[in-house]
């Protein structure tokens, strides 16, 4: 699935329609050059959840948490991950809970070391725009897309 987004506010709304497609836990790879869109879309999928403070970039401290009601937000950025070794140095398996969802940017950092995404999301820089793809890696991102085809 393709998606033109014109500028930042239609990042931000098309994070909230995924937001509303998923449920509440999952995998997702935000793929894309720098400064493509990937942290505006989290901020977008935030603030959908629910969360009003600050959300920062994490490429200094790799990852930042976000407690929302019953459920945690873990915000990854690899770019600066020297070797994937260190995810699990930085017991990257334990953030993969039931009850939490993990965005990843830059997953190709942690290759070999990280499992299937539920969705990856690719943005491409496209003149002053950006576009969009989402694809499905497992059943339950399967069924998020059919959801946010169906809209
Ligand atoms: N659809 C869009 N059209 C134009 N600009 C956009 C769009 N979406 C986001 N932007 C802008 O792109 C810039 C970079 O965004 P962002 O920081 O989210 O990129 P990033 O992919 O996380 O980069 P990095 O890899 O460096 O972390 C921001 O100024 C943001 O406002
Ligand atoms: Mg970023």
């Amino acid at each position: 699935m393709k998606v033109t987004l014109r500028d930042e506010a239609e990042t931000l709304a098309f994070a909230e329609r995924v937001y509303r497609a998923m449920s509440s836990n999952g995998l997702v790879f935000l793929l894309g050059n720098l400064g493509a869109g990937k942290t505006t879309f989290v901020r977008g999928w935030l603030r959908a959840a629910g969360f009003s403070g600050p959300v920062k970039s994490p490429t200094f401290t790799l990852v930042e948490e976000y407690p929302i009601e019953e459920r945690i937000v873990y915000h990854f950025d690899l770019y600066r991950l020297n070797d994937p070794e260190e995810l699990e140095w930085m017991g990257f398996r334990d953030y993969l809970r039931p009850n939490a969802v993990c965005f990843i940017e830059w997953p190709e950092r942690g290759a070999g070391l990280l499992p299937e995404a539920d969705l990856e999301i690719r943005l491409e820089i496209s003149g002053t725009g950006r576009i969009a793809e989402i694809t499905a890696g497992t059943d339950s991102g399967v069924a998020v897309l059919a959801r946010l085809q169906a809209e």
